[in-house]
């Protein structure tokens, strides 16, 4: 105990945490000189208070000389290693972040991590996980704060949702600068996708007041059936470094204006997203007199993620991330027979017919198959191009790729930043090679970039739709194109693999259109026609069918998972009528 206690003294998360409030108070701008004084006061400070006795050492810690200047010093002393991460300090972020957030209180004594830049490999802050000590104190406040936040009437829910919204709305370009930082994907997607969980508290703001029941004749006099929709109670979510606040967004909007609580784990290499979205949510709880414990969050890796799939008062988990990883945390949720929300692996498909607008084609096959770095579950990954086009289109594209301009994610005109980690630009290395030797032929692309980041080159290879690598999702920016000769044989192919997310059309024809989103048509969940695969707007159910796990989250009527349904036959009469006419006694 002793242990911990010291370790977490002299750690920068918990120093940082101790004295941050006391140091914004003190909110002195430093000049250098000033910095090299309070620098000098800071370690004269910090080793007296290491020397003291470990009880107590918060309350003998304020009485140490200038007490609030040493906090300025503090942060001198924690502050970022670069110039361009200290916009990280206006979304509540420092070079030390404790990483849960738990009964209302910042917290973290798990494992130490570093959160990279993509681009460089270089740590951008540390973070403390949570350990299992950590999630069990927080799923013991959140099951407590699930009695009132369960109460609180829906529009009232909305408001605080609205308020969150708004919250986001006021950080936006902060915010979608760090997603660019910390995931990799170019600022104008980090900025969209805190565009969108804006969009989504807009729309569950809406929502609040129209969870709307039914009223249902009976076939007994005197009777009447109702169907009411009740809150779960609490919703688990575990995101994944793509969408690191979009996917939290889908779940947890509509899991709040439900009436849930939410516990939230968030990907292990993007903790700096997860933390800055707790701290605006947490604050908006707070302005407003409400347990912080509704919405509890977490920054850790499988043990955490294997807990709330275990835990039995989480009444609905929903997982985003790989097939493989989904079905376990699946089969673990069903055997406690709780309910289970899957966002898997897509593996998406664009057909172009030689009647389309093939400039329009195009450009969205850029998007959907470069975009985010191919790291989008929507990504476009297989593009079918009817024989008389196919020289054309391929022309075309081969041109295109040429100028993608490759770098700095946060610099303006970059279109294709680096994979998320060097583990994901391996994997891109190794499907290379596996893509070669089942008969792939690279047209383009096919290499690492050499730096100190994730890059690497945008790909296209030509290639069988039998060949086992294009059944897989290979997570980079990596297109197989082939030929097909009928819109039957295109839409064969579409179906032929084993996940069924999204699938686009481009085709002027109105038989065509109607075909392929009809019964025999594509099966996935997303279905486009004349635009890309990937960027789907909130308003429609998003998710898709096989492999990809079944799930339907964001608009919709998405938010009937949120809740549990009771239909109510209530009895106004005198008389004991059975249904289906039967006489019993
Ligand atoms: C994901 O890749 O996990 O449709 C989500 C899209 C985005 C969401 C992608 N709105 O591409």
């Amino acid at each position: 105990m002793d242990k911990i206690y010291k370790y977490n003294l002299v750690h920068p998360p918990y120093v940082t945490a101790l004295f941050r409030s006391q140091a914004e108070k003190a909110s002195v701008c430093l000049s250098p000189l000033l910095k090299v004084l309070f620098s000098l006061s800071f370690h004269i400070n910090f080793n007296i208070l290491l020397s003291l006795s470990s009880s107590g050492t918060q309350e003998k810690a304020r009485k140490l000389p200038f007490f609030p200047f040493f906090c300025v010093c503090v942060i001198a002393e924690m502050g970022f290693s670069r110039k361009e991460y200290e916009f990280l300090s206006e979304i509540g972020l420092s070079s030390g972040n404790l990483g849960c957030f738990v009964n209302g209180t910042w917290k973290g004594s798990g494992p130490v991590v570093s959160t990279l830049n993509p681009a460089n490999n270089q740590k951008i802050a540390e973070v403390s996980e949570a350990s299992i000590q950590d999630y069990e104190e927080g799923m013991q406040a959140c099951s407590e704060a699930a009695k009132i936040w369960m109460q609180v009437p829906a529009p009232k829910r909305g408001d605080i949702v609205r308020q969150i919204g708004d919250a986001l709305r006021s950080k936006l370009q902060q915010l979608g600068r760090l997603v660019s930082l910390e995931m990799g994907k170019i600022l104008p997607e980090g900025i969209g996708e805190v565009q969108e969980i804006i969009d989504m508290c807009d729309f569950a703001v809406g929502l609040s007041r129209q969870l709307n029941g039914s009223v249902i004749p009976s076939e007994r006099p005197n009777h009447m059936m109702l169907e009411m929709w009740n809150p779960l109670g609490i919703v688990g979510v575990i995101t994944a470094f793509n969408f690191p606040c979009a996917v939290l967004g889908w779940n947890a909007c509509i899991a709040l204006v439900c009436g849930n609580c939410v516990v939230w784990k968030g990907a292990p290499t993007t903790p700096l997203v997860t933390i800055a979205m707790t701290k605006l949510v947490a604050e908006v709880l707070e302005k407003n007199n409400l347990p912080g414990a509704i919405f509890t969050s977490f920054c850790g890796g499988a043990e955490i993620g294997e807990a709330i799939a275990k835990d039995r008062r989480i009444n609905l988990v929903s997982f985003t991330g790989s097939s493989k990883v989904g079905v376990k945390v699946q089969q673990t949720v069903n055997e406690r027979f709780g309910k289970c929300l899957l966002e898997l692996s897509g593996n998406n498909a664009i057909i172009v017919m030689d009647d389309a607008d093939i400039k329009l084609a195009v450009r969205s096959v850029l998007f959907a198959a470069v975009g985010t770095a191919g790291q989008r579950c929507t990504t476009c990954r297989r593009l079918l191009l009817q024989e008389s086009i196919y020289r054309t289109v391929v022309d075309q594209l081969l041109d295109v790729y040429k100028q993608v301009k490759i770098g700095d994610p946060l610099e303006k005109g970059t279109l294709l930043g680096p994979l998320h980690t060097s583990s994901s630009r391996k994997n891109f290395e190794k499907g290379i090679e596996i893509i070669k030797s089942q008969g792939g032929n690279i047209l383009t692309g096919g290499g690492i970039i050499e730096s100190e980041g994730n890059f690497v080159q945008p790909t296209i290879v030509e290639i069988s739709p039998d060949a086992d690598v294009v059944k897989e999702e290979l997570f980079a920016p990596v297109l197989y194109v082939m030929k097909f000769k009928t819109l039957k044989e295109a839409i064969e192919i579409n179906n032929s693999v084993p996940q069924g997310l999204s699938s686009s059309i481009f085709t002027s024809k109105p038989e065509f259109i109607f075909k392929w989103i009809g019964p025999q048509g594509s099966d996935t969940g997303i279905v486009n026609v004349n635009i890309p695969t990937n960027g789907a707007e909130i308003g429609g159910a998003f998710g898709g069918e096989k492999a990809t796990g079944g799930g339907r989250e964001a608009g919709s009527d998405s938010w009937k998972q949120y809740m549990r349904r009771s239909t109510c036959t209530i009895n106004y009469g005198s008389e004991l009528p059975l249904a289906q006419g039967i006489n019993f006694g």
